[in-house]
């Protein structure tokens, strides 16, 4: 029994408003990672399954319209249910370093801040459809919401222009300033509750340096 739990990987997630680079630094820490001989594998929600993937086409997309925000956070943890079963658990299960682009937390600042349907029934799902998964680490990346928003819209536009014809992942870009304000004190409230879990990143500065306080974050928190 220990012995098992001791080759167990480590579970690693990114968080922050869209925008504050958590792809970006999550690929940066896997090739990190990688580059010290590690396992690591590269995730994100809502998808990382093929079932997830077109939920995160209904969720995402600007098309959708009049989605209910208890059919939005249903479909949510419906792809993260999945997510586990079929990715994160048996990855972890064979020692892998996992790095997922968002997880729960989103969901509670979300669907739970943004969409006020509070933190209570986020934790509830969470513990009926994600058997209460708990990331040994969370990065919360933490920079100007009005900078960060507008990053992403601008990442968005070049994505939709490139991609497939009517298809784009700005549907939460379209949200009011107060709903981005109800996410980053959602967030907040998480860290400030779990502190032993969840460290907020300074991601005002270069690429280059969030990546840096990550690693370092990384390394004293779980000794690799
Ligand atoms: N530190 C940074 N400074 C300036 N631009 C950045 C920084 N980090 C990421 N970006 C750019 O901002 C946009 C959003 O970054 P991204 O990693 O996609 O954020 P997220 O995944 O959190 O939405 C991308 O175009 C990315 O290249
Ligand atoms: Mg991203």
């Amino acid at each position: 029994m220990m012995r098992q739990m001791s080759r167990r990987g480590k579970f690693i997630t990114f968080e922050g408003l869209d925008g504050t680079g958590k792809s970006t630094q999550m690929r940066r820490l896997a090739a990190a990672l990688r580059k010290s001989g590690h396992e690591v594998v590269e995730t994100r929600e809502p998808g990382g399954t093929a079932t997830g993937e077109k939920i995160r086409k209904v969720l995402l997309d600007s098309e959708t319209s009049a989605l209910a925000p208890l059919a939005e956070m249903a479909l949510m943890f419906a792809s993260r249910a999945q997510h586990i079963a079929e990715v994160i658990e048996p990855a972890l299960a064979a020692g892998s370093i996992v790095l997922c682009d968002r997880f729960t937390d989103s969901t509670e600042a979300y669907q739970g801040g943004g969409r006020k349907l509070g933190s209570p029934p986020v934790r509830e799902l969470h513990r009926v459809l994600c058997g209460d998964l708990q990331p040994d680490l969370t990065i919360l990346l933490e920079a100007n919401p009005h900078v960060s928003v507008s990053r992403a819209r601008k990442r968005n536009r070049r994505a939709s222009r490139a991609g497939a014809r009517g298809h784009d992942e700005s549907r939460f870009e379209q949200e009011t300033r107060a709903f981005f304000m109800r996410v980053r004190e959602s967030y907040m409230a998480i860290a400030k509750r779990e502190p032993g879990r969840v460290v907020i990143v300074d991601a005002r500065g270069t690429p280059g340096q969030t990546h840096e306080r990550i690693v370092e974050v990384v390394r004293k928190k779980l000794r690799i």
